[in-house]
């Protein structure tokens, strides 16, 4: 009787082992329920005698149990299987990482340096703390000039130490230092360095204590163009603008040029882009005019030639400073330059 109770033992613990959640109410009944074979067996254990009796009752009613504890412990495990698969369900759909992207800024630029690299131009740099020399006094805007007043200024501190106050500042230049009003000063730091022909580029941020609104902000970018060079004159300026308005912002636009005034170039212009609205024919956002300004340009001022060592009667050159700003707001349609810097993420993140 022994050997029979261990058989079905082992049976019972092969089939438990295996068994699947539905199985195992079958497997119970099977093993232990009130038609199985212990079941019989512990019915007959009466006929026995005392003390086997005594033994094999005890080793059915251990068998039973045991049997009991293996089913028990089978469904706890199928069902910790069947939580941890609920967990990791490979069929639901993923959680999308968020993932940063380029400023529309940051795209104009690299758009307009492409553009500019394709003509020639090769893309520099200047400092945004700069030099009141560079900044005003070598673009022909002298102390006290009514002119200096367009560019309200951020007056860095005065270095009263005799030490240098920036890493790149060289001696015996005016140490009166501010945050460039313009990218203008990069021309005079190429031309200083530099001989024509010259064909340069400069993106960068400019700085103006100025009020914010719509369409001003008190640090903006522009992207400054110089071209130098033998018999250069307006003709190319305007083309070398139509073309890359028009690679911008699409051929179906047009610029005007209207006479202007900047003490660094003459004759002077500010170049103006119809308005892709309207297409032209006047509407709210172009204050219908039709018109929309977009950049300073003119011929390079022959005393700033001079300045930096450049003969204007062998030498002319066109030059020219964009506002980036204007322009991202031109192509996607943007109303307010303050969302550029506000960082309202519902803003930034369509582009
Ligand atoms: C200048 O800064 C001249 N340096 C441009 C220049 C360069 C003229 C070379 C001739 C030769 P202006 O202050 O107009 O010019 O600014 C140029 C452009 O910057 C403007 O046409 C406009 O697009 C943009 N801009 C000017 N002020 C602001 C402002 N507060 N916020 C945003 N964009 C501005």
């Amino acid at each position: 009787m022994k050997e029979q109770i261990l058989k079905i033992f082992q049976a019972a613990k092969t089939d438990i082992a295996s068994a699947k959640e539905a199985d195992l109410q079958l497997i119970s009944a099977k093993y232990i329920g009130r038609k199985s074979e212990l079941a019989d067996m512990l019915k007959k254990v009466g006929n026995l005698d005392r003390e086997k009796r005594k033994l094999a009752g005890k080793l059915l009613n251990q068998v039973k149990n045991q049997i009991q504890k293996l089913i028990d412990s089978r469904k706890a495990d199928l069902l910790t299987e069947k939580q941890t698969q609920a967990k990791r369900d490979t069929s639901l759909p993923g959680i999308r990482p968020t993932t940063g992207h380029l400023s529309p800024l940051t795209l104009v630029e690299r758009e307009l340096v492409g553009i500019f690299r394709e003509l020639g131009f090769t893309v520099v740099t200047g400092p945004e703390a700069e030099w009141e020399k560079y900044n005003f006094d070598m673009l022909n805007i002298p102390a006290n000039h009514p002119a200096r007043d367009e560019w309200d200024t951020f007056w860095l501190k005065e270095n009263t130490s005799g030490g240098k106050l920036f890493s790149w500042m060289k001696p015996g230049v005016s140490k009166n230092t501010l945050l460039r009003t313009h990218t203008s000063p990069v021309q005079i730091r190429y031309m200083l360095d530099n001989k024509p022909p010259l064909r340069i580029i400069s993106p960068g941020k400019v700085f103006r204590y100025e009020a914010e609104d719509a369409t001003h902000a008190a640090v903006f970018n522009q992207l400054e163009g110089l071209m130098v060079d033998k018999n250069i004159n307006v003709a190319h300026l305007k083309a070398v603008m139509l073309h890359f308005v028009r690679r911008v912002l699409g051929d179906e636009h047009n610029i005007r040029l209207r006479p202007s005034f900047f003490p660094f170039t003459e004759p002077s212009f500010e170049v103006d882009v119809s308005c892709g609205l309207c297409k032209g024919e006047g509407c709210r956002s172009c204050h219908g005019s039709g018109w929309l300004e977009l950049m300073g340009a003119g011929m390079v001022h022959p005393q700033v030639l001079r300045n930096v060592g450049i003969d204007p009667n062998e030498y002319s050159g066109f030059a020219f400073g964009a506002g980036i700003e204007r322009l991202a707001m031109l192509k996607y349609g943007i109303t307010d330059i303050r969302l550029f810097l506000g960082g309202d993420t519902r803003f930034t993140n369509q582009f």
